[in-house]
């Protein structure tokens, strides 16, 4: 047998007399995964998956050595030590500073604001961009729970670099600017889809004549 079919082999043999230590295994990578893109940050998985696949190799090897039947109690045993490292890893990772300073920019006022055409659509943007692209960020009480707040923060930055309607007035090229903004909204790649899934923020979940509305207000503000 060469090396590459003798390691699947071996690899199936464990996944045959470990199934229900394996079962476990992909249950918690798909759980990852499904969290990751519920929040909008599917690397999150990327991150935990080879965790997950390392502690299963582990777990499997220790008990192969010890001659321990597989079944039940070992896979109750394998998913306390999970739940605990899980507890654990969420308590380290609140103490990571990146993401805790959720503010808005000191010392701004909303005259660097385009020059709108209506307060409507002012309120339409409002709604549906300024979580991100704006010095008016609403941050709720969550987005302070690492790895929640990784992703906002790096949302939030980005979106701010990308456009900040909070200052675009003082931008040359604000007829651009505007104009990408249509843009995005006409393909349906803003607000991105991770922000309005599975029902959250449902005020920036434009209905299509919403859409239209601002699509036409933000041209009209654009040609101003
Ligand atoms: C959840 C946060 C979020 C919301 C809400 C959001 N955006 Fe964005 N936006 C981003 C991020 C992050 C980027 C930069 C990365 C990218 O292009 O995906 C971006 C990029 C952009 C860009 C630059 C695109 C490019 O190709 O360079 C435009 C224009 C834009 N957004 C407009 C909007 C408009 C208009 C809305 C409201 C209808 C909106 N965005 C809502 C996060 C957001």
């Amino acid at each position: 047998m060469n090396p590459f079919t003798d390691f699947f082999s071996r690899l199936f043999g464990l996944v045959r007399r470990h199934l229900i230590l394996t079962s476990v295994l992909v249950a918690l990578c798909l759980g990852f995964t499904f969290f990751g893109f519920w929040i909008g940050f599917v690397q999150i998985a990327v991150l935990l998956i080879p965790i997950a696949l390392i502690a299963w190799a582990l777990v499997a090897r220790r008990i192969e050595k010890r001659g321990e039947s597989s079944g039940m109690s070992e896979a109750i045993a394998v998913c306390s030590y999970i739940a605990l490292a899980s507890v654990a890893t969420f308590a380290l990772i609140q103490a990571v500073p990146y993401g805790k300073d959720h503010t808005n920019p000191d010392n701004y006022n909303r005259q660097y604001e385009p020059n709108w055409d209506s307060a409507a659509t002012r309120d339409l943007t409002v709604r549906a961009c300024y979580g991100c692209h704006s010095n008016e960020v609403e941050y709720p009480s969550y987005s302070k729970i690492a790895p929640i707040s990784w992703m906002v923060a790096s949302h939030v930055s980005e979106g701010r670099d990308a456009l900040n309607f909070s200052t675009v007035g003082k931008s040359s090229n604000v007829g651009r600017k505007l104009g990408d903004a249509v843009e995005v909204i006409q393909e349906g790649s803003m607000p991105p889809s991770y922000y309005t899934h599975f029902g959250k923020h449902p005020e920036a979940n434009l209905t299509p004549a919403e859409k239209q509305q601002l699509i036409a207000g933000l041209s009209a503000t654009a040609s101003k």
